[in-house]
């Protein structure tokens, strides 16, 4: 017994950001965006804007696909980092605004890897037997924690929610195999304090200095090309499954020239790696599942084909998942 992914859906907030309305506000251009990262526009949240509700609607599109109603699901495993709370998780205020009651629900804090750990850790329980039905997703709202004057971060994060339905699978389509990473010694190549504020990018508090997100992005950036080709081989590996015989990659969308040198690396042609970063930014852990069901939206993925997700992120995470579609 294993877990299949039978439905997915995607959202975002209203307020699309440009390079050039970023060129406005702070000392950047387009070309500079655009040739360093990839990224021409982001979606951010605003003012009064929920993320779960955002996440709802991605979570219901899915839902409606499978064909599953929210109170027949058994379980929500939600990657984030972006709860507005403390506690009570994103997973538990999603399963609120979903209407339904008494299943399990709860976070997996990996930040952009937060997808391919939920994945992981839905499809170990439903393999157990615990569950039939999960619905797992990837939510999170970086843009809430930047310093909008800090050009490095500011440009390169958006927000979204994505989500995919997993149910029992018999045969030997589905998850195939999942890979975990992680390295605590990292931590502070990229990471945020949690002080409790909360800012929008048109908020008046602004997080600055040491409340804002801080990165060192070129030595992120070698680690995420070694790591995630790393991960991409083990977890074929794991699956007996030779990586040309992948039919797509849907990766993390975090940076175009990180994307194409692990492809490159693995000597995959581009053809094999779906990429949206240019129209979402870096949305952390919603970035897979919205570029998953992009990829489905755009008929890039057959049934029977071999799908990777990988990804890396704050922690550091890493880590990938190998599906039989
Ligand atoms: N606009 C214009 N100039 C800029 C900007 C900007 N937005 N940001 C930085 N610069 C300048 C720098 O100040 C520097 O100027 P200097 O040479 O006068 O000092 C110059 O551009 C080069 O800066 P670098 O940081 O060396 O640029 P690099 O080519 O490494 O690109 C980037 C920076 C895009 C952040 C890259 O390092 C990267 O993508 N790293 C990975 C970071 C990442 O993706 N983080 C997301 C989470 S982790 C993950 O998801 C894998």
């Amino acid at each position: 017994m294993g877990s299949r992914i039978v439905a997915t859906g995607r959202a975002t907030p209203r307020t699309v950001v440009s390079n050039q309305d970023l060129e406005r506000r702070m000392d950047t251009s387009d070309e500079w965006v655009r040739t360093r990262t990839g990224i021409a526009q982001r979606y951010v949240l605003a003012s009064g804007e929920s993320l779960v509700e955002i996440a709802a609607i991605a979570a219901r599109s899915a839902l409606d696909r499978a064909g599953i109603k929210p109170a027949d699901l058994d379980a929500i495993v939600v990657g984030t980092v972006s709860s507005d709370f403390g506690f009570p998780s994103f997973a538990c205020q999603l399963q609120h605004q979903l209407g339904i009651d008494t299943i399990p629900a709860f976070d997996v804090a990996a930040a952009c890897s937060g997808f391919i750990y939920a994945m992981s850790v839905a499809d170990a329980s439903m393999r157990a037997g615990d569950y039939d039905r999960v619905l797992v997703m990837g939510v999170d709202a970086l843009s809430t924690m930047v310093d909008w004057n800090d050009r490095a971060t500011a440009v390169l994060f958006g927000d979204g929610a994505g989500a995919a339905v997993l149910v029992s699978e018999k045969n030997n389509r589905g998850v195939l195999s999942s890979l975990l990473r992680s390295s605590g010694g990292y931590w502070d190549l990229l990471y945020v304090r949690n002080r409790g504020i909360r800012t929008t990018m048109d908020s008046e508090a602004r997080r600055v200095n040491e409340d804002a997100i801080r990165m060192k992005g070129p030595e992120l950036f070698k680690i995420a090309v070694k790591s995630m080709e790393e991960v991409s081989r083990k977890v074929a590996e794991k699956a007996g499954v030779a990586l040309e015989e992948v039919s797509l990659i849907v990766p993390h969308q975090a940076n175009l020239r990180i994307i194409n040198a692990v492809a490159q690396r693995l000597g995959l042609p581009s053809e094999k790696v779906f990429t949206n970063v240019d129209r979402y930014g870096n949305t952390s852990a919603a970035s897979v599942p919205i570029a998953l069901d992009e990829a489905c939206a755009m008929g890039r993925i057959k049934d029977n084909d071999l799908v990777m997700l990988n990804a890396c992120g704050g922690g550091l995470t890493w880590g990938a998942n190998l599906l039989r579609w």
